[in-house]
This record gives C-alpha cells, structure tokens and sequence, in this order.
C-alpha cells in the first residue's frame, strides 16, 4: 500500500495532483563497438581484469562529429513514434547530459530543433550519472501541477568525448548511448512516477571530475597539455559511496511510500559497476531476478543508463502493467537519486 509521495505532499490541499504517466520509452547506441579486445590494444589491461572488476564486456562509442543531440534524437523520435504523439504535442523536454553539445546553447534547444517539437520549451539538467533520476522527477512535477501535460525526458552521453584512452583506470568504464522516455499527463488513479528521493553531497565533488573547461579553470594551452579535459575519479573512493548511497536512498523511498524490498517487482539501478548493482542489491534484500543489469553491452553511459536499461527490460518482458519500479543512481557531485514508479501498460512493447 503506497502513502502519500513526495507529489500529494508537495501540493495545495485540495488541489487535484494528475498523474504523470510513462507513454513510451525507447533506447539508441551509435553502432561502433569499443571491446575489451580493443581496449587491451591501446592501454595496459585485460578482458579478464575489465570484466571481473566490473561485469563490461564492449560499449559502444559514436564516430568523430556524432554529437550527444543525435544521439538524443535518434532515442526521442522512436519514444515520440511509440507513443503515437506528434511531436509538436511536446510541451517540455529535459536532457539530462553531462556531456552537452557545447556548454551554451543547451541541447534542449539543439534536440527542440532536431526534432521539430515546436511547441516546446525546456533545458539541460547537469547531474552526471543521477541525472535522468533527477529529470524524470522534475518532468512529473511539472505535469502534476498541472501546467504541463507531455514532457520529453532524455538521459544522453557522449562520454567518449571528455575519457582519456590512455587512462586505463577510466577508459575501460564509460561508453555512449542515449535513452527517452514520454511523460503523459492523466487523470485519476492509476499507475505512473508515484514518488522520488534525491540526496547531493557537495564534499565529493573531488572524487569524480572533469576539472578544466569550465569557469573554474578555463581551456588553454596549459589545460590541455596537461590532460585536465578528461574525466577524473578515485574509483574506490566512488564505489564505496555508490554501494553506501544506493542503499539508503533506496531504503528511504521505500520506507517514505509504506513499502519493503519485497513490494518491489523491478530494480533497475545506474550501471557504474556491476558489483555495485549486486552488492547494493543484496544490501536492500533484492532477490537477484528483480535486477536488472546490462551493463555488459553497454558500459557506463552516464545519463542514458537507466532508460537504456529500462528499455531492456521492457523489451524482454520484464515489465507488466501495475509493477512496482525502483530506479537509482549515484554520480558525480556527489549526486544521488531514486525514483518510484507505477508502471504502465502503455510503456509495454
Ligand atoms: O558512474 C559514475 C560513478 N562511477 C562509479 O561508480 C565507479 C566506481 N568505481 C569502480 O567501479 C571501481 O573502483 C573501478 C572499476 C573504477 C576500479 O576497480 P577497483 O576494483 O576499485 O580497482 P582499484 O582502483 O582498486 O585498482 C586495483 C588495481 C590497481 O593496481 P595495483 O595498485 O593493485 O597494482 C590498479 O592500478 O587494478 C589496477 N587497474 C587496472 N588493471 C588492469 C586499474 N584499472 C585497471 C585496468 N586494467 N583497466
């Protein structure tokens, strides 16, 4: 039984709360395959070590010029296509991306063009690997308030643009992909994003981070020399908060809605690190068939993770009307997010 979200809380008394409903979902991966086998050619690694430390066997990266709107693009037109909509019933896009086409004008406005939703306004939200977590909730408030009715949320990452192949402790983790999905507005009980739980913690900033290009320390010569354009991270520092993270966060959506591990039906976590799926998992009380992991195929594609994986499921069957669905993630900031859903039978293939 589900008490009152962060959505019925958030609201007037009195004031109807709609429903923010999943209409459609829908993945892209550029076709280029970067292997482990590859991999081993250009740094010091094995397909041993990368897919025992973490459960990556290729990903897929974009070819030079192919930017993080195209593959925003390719992922939105087949959710707007699954949805039946048009694409100028669209009143709201979000793009949650850390790595945007260029830093201004935002790929909101660039995907906006890209795909004629003419209607439309919308923005670009940074929170690395959290961040579709974060744009899926803020796209329902904005339809449970009632002064939106279909938003556009895409979770894209080009992050082949900002790894440093010749860092091995990075290079093998991330690759690029993009995932949609559409957000209707609907009335009465039924099912659809039923809460969320988001947490930031500042103090990790240095942990996971691209320090140059940015205010902080504009580009120069000096910057690129020194190869401060790429992504930087303590591993362990990260893995340990991630497992940490993943659990109290989950536990605290749980708790929030009068749920246990056991009402949940699908868990479909941030793929970072296939041991920090499990081992958050087994932490929560997950059985392991309620998991869900693709990371294998895909590496860690930031912001596109979560609807590339929930693509997945969708596509094998994994997903029926009325289960219950916790997303999670953790990234860069620190960033950490969850949300509950209800899902809907219209998101099914
Ligand atoms: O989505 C954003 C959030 N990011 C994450 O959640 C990432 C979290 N962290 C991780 O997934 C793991 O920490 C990594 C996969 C990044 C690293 O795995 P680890 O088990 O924590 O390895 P480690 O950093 O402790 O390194 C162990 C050893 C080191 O060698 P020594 O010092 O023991 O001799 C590394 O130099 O493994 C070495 N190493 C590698 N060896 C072969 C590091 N990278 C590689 C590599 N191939 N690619």
């Amino acid at each position: 039984m589900m008490s009152s979200s962060a959505f019925t809380r958030s609201m007037a008394p009195g004031r109807a709360v709609r429903r923010a409903e999943i209409a459609a979902l829908a993945a892209y991966v550029p076709p280029r395959l970067l292997t482990n086998a590859d991999l081993e050619k250009m740094v010091d690694t094995t397909d041993e070590w990368i897919l025992q430390r973490t459960g990556i066997r290729e990903r897929h990266v974009v070819d030079p010029g192919v930017a993080t709107s195209d593959l925003a693009k390719e992922a939105a037109l087949i959710a707007i296509e699954r949805a039946g909509i048009a694409a100028d019933e669209i009143d709201l896009i979000i793009v949650a991306t850390t790595t945007p086409d260029t830093i201004f004008p935002c790929t909101a406005c660039v995907l906006q063009h890209k795909i004629g939703a003419t209607r439309a306004w919308g923005f670009d939200l940074l929170a690395a690997c959290s961040g579709f977590t974060y744009a899926l909730s803020t796209a329902a408030q904005m339809i449970a308030v009632g002064t939106h009715r279909t938003a556009l949320v895409v979770g894209a990452d080009v992050m082949s643009s900002i790894i440093d192949y010749t860092d091995r402790a990075t290079c093998v983790i991330f690759g690029d992909g993009a995932g949609a999905v559409i957000l209707r507005a609907a009335e009465g009980p039924g099912p659809g994003i039923v809460d969320f739980a988001h947490e930031i913690d500042g103090s990790g900033g240095p942990a996971l981070r691209m320090p140059a290009g940015g205010s902080a320390m504009p580009a120069s010569h000096e910057t690129v020399d020194k190869r401060l354009h790429y992504v930087k991270q303590d591993g362990q520092a990260v893995f340990k908060f991630a497992v940490r993270k993943t659990e109290e966060i989950c536990r605290r959506i749980l708790a929030q809605n009068g749920l246990t591990a056991a009402d949940v039906d699908l868990f479909v976590s941030h793929q970072a690190n296939r041991r920090i799926i499990q081992s958050a998992a087994d932490k929560i009380g997950l059985a392991p068939e309620k998991v869900v992991i693709n990371i294998e195929r895909f590496g860690n594609t930031t912001a596109a993770t979560i609807p590339i994986a929930l693509t997945d499921a969708a596509s094998e069957g994994r997903l029926k009307e009325g289960d219950t669905v916790l997303l999670s993630a953790v990234g860069a900031g620190f960033t950490v997010g969850s949300v509950l859903i209800k899902w809907s039978g219209k998101a099914g293939w």
